[in-house]
């Protein structure tokens, strides 16, 4: 049966590599006939999480009525999440970063379903230790959260737009939508 599957994706660049990749990944998880939604984290208002612990107090993820109201909700409902994403000084880039502050309101409002999840990233360096600035994060995150990794895409080495192309990046996220 065909999986509801929320893409989130961490680069403001429409046409960069990690946004070439969440192309692929989409087209061949659809092709599969799983449904894909797609937030970018860039174009969203997403304040910091204040640790205020009212989530869902008032119905809504957050108390800050912010661009995360969607957000959670949608990740309420997904089967899995993808976390798509370049490498920003060693770590998440600031705004998915703060959606993913804001997964506290899933353990805090016990939302939490079970779920798999995806990592798919890139930086320019071509140090794998690199990525470790995110996959180290997101692979304790969906440990704490229960969701079961299904894979990880870890491309190295891309600075411009295009340089994907010249890496098995967009292949090896196509073949990631093929274990969901
Ligand atoms: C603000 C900023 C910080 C970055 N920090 C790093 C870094 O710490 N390490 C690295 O290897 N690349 C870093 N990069 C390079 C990006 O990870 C690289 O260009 C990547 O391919 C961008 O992916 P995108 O095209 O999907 O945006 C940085 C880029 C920017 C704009």
């Amino acid at each position: 049966m065909g999986k509801n599957i929320l893409i989130i994706t961490g680069s403001p660049r429409k046409d960069g590599n990690s946004a070439r990749m969440a192309e692929t990944f989409t087209e061949a998880a659809e092709a599969r006939g799983h449904t894909v939604s797609r937030v970018d984290a860039s174009f969203e208002k997403v304040k910091g999480c204040m640790a205020c612990n009212r989530c869902y107090s008032d119905g809504r993820p957050c108390v800050t009525d912010d661009g995360f109201t969607g957000i959670g909700e949608m990740i309420e409902k997904a089967d899995a999440v993808v976390l798509c994403t370049p490498v920003y000084w060693y770590t998440f880039p600031a705004n998915i970063k703060a959606v993913i502050d804001k997964f506290y309101a899933l353990v805090v409002g016990q939302k939490n379903t079970e779920k798999e999840c995806a990592l798919i990233a890139c930086c320019e360096e071509h140090d794998m230790t690199v990525l470790d600035g995110v996959r180290v994060p997101y692979e304790r995150t969906v440990a704490l959260l229960k969701w079961r990794n299904v894979g990880e895409v870890l491309i190295p080495g891309v600075l411009n737009v295009g340089d994907i192309d010249g890496t098995d990046g967009c292949a090896q996220a196509a073949a990631l939508a093929e274990r969901f």
